[in-house]
């Protein structure tokens, strides 16, 4: 059993709190560093078909389940729908692309990349989505790097509302008023690039919460986010690496630490803003 702490999304599927983020995951590096994640107790497992390692993915949890110790339903694996192929039909054959790749019959999660305002696709791949949750092909649904009014227009047009959505979010990025729109609205957000992709370990105020702590400013943004009821996947390229963003459920940030990274939010992106990526 993982001693992560899960979220429960809104039709009820649990959702792992803490998971491993594959984005620039060489599809080599695959083979180890799965098996290295599980190890570190993580059993959510974010990828996309942009990232260019569903197969890996697919051939190391094949591994690890013929170990025999875990089951498919010990794991979420979650996976995205390109900007290329939106559209209603393209949105479903990409769908099956990605299962092959993975070998899975069930996905836990599947999310529309970015919301590419520019292509006008949108809300019809969303209804692909829609159409694969009721046909029991995948557990939940949702979007990533939506904007209040594009979460609008499928909360408008569509009947499932979305499970999360993916937005860059860290203690320089708070995302305050988008957290608030997804919890009127029964949505968890989920934080990608939760150390700004490293940059993250400059902070000075981050770096004296940790030396208080004696842990890593990693391990204090990741706790960070677990405090604010965020799901999150950091990567990282080594099996101690992943081990210490994993160790974050022996200590907790005082209200005073908090109240201070709440200080830090600055609007920045380590990542591309959603109006820019079509
Ligand atoms: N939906 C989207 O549009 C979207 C966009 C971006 C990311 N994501 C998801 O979010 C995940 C995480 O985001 P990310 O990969 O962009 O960035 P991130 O997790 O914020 O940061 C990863 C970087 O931090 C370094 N790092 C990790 N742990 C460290 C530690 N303990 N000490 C020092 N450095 C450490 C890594 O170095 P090494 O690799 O050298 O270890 C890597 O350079 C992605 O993998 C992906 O699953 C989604």
């Amino acid at each position: 059993m993982s001693r992560i702490p899960t979220v429960t999304l809104n039709n009820g599927v649990e959702i792992p709190q803490l998971g491993f983020g594959l984005y620039k995951v060489p599809a080599e590096s695959v083979r180890d560093l799965v098996p290295a994640a599980v190890d570190a107790g993580l059993r959510h497992l974010d990828t996309a078909s942009m990232y260019g390692n569903e197969l890996a993915l697919g051939r190391a949890l094949g591994a690890v389940l013929e170990e025999g110790s875990l089951a498919r339903e010990d794991f979420f694996v979650t996976s995205k729908v390109w900007n290329d192929d939106q559209g209603y039909d393209s949105t479903l054959r990409a769908f099956d692309a990605s299962m092959v790749a993975l070998g899975l019959d069930v996905l836990d999660l599947y999310l529309i990349h970015w919301p590419a305002p520019a292509r006008g696709l949108y809300v019809e791949s969303y209804k692909a989505l829609e159409t694969l949750y009721r046909e029991g092909r995948v557990r939940a649904i949702g979007v990533s790097n939506f904007q209040p009014e594009h979460l609008e227009r499928v909360l408008d047009e569509c009947e499932v509302v979305p499970a999360v959505n993916q937005v860059e979010m860290h203690p320089w990025l708070q995302q305050r008023e988008l957290r608030a729109f997804h919890t009127e609205h029964g949505i968890t957000t989920e934080a990608w690039s939760p150390l700004a992709r490293g940059r993250l370990l400059e902070d000075p105020a981050l770096q004296r919460i940790a030396s208080e702590h004696g842990r890593s400013v990693a391990q204090v943004a990741l706790r960070w986010q677990i405090q604010e009821g965020s799901v999150t996947f950091p990567k990282a390229s080594t099996a101690a690496r992943i081990a210490e963003n994993s160790a974050l459920f022996d200590f907790a940030l005082s209200p005073a630490d908090m109240a201070e990274i709440a200080g830090l939010d600055r609007d920045f992106r380590s990542g591309s803003h959603p109006d820019a990526v079509n």
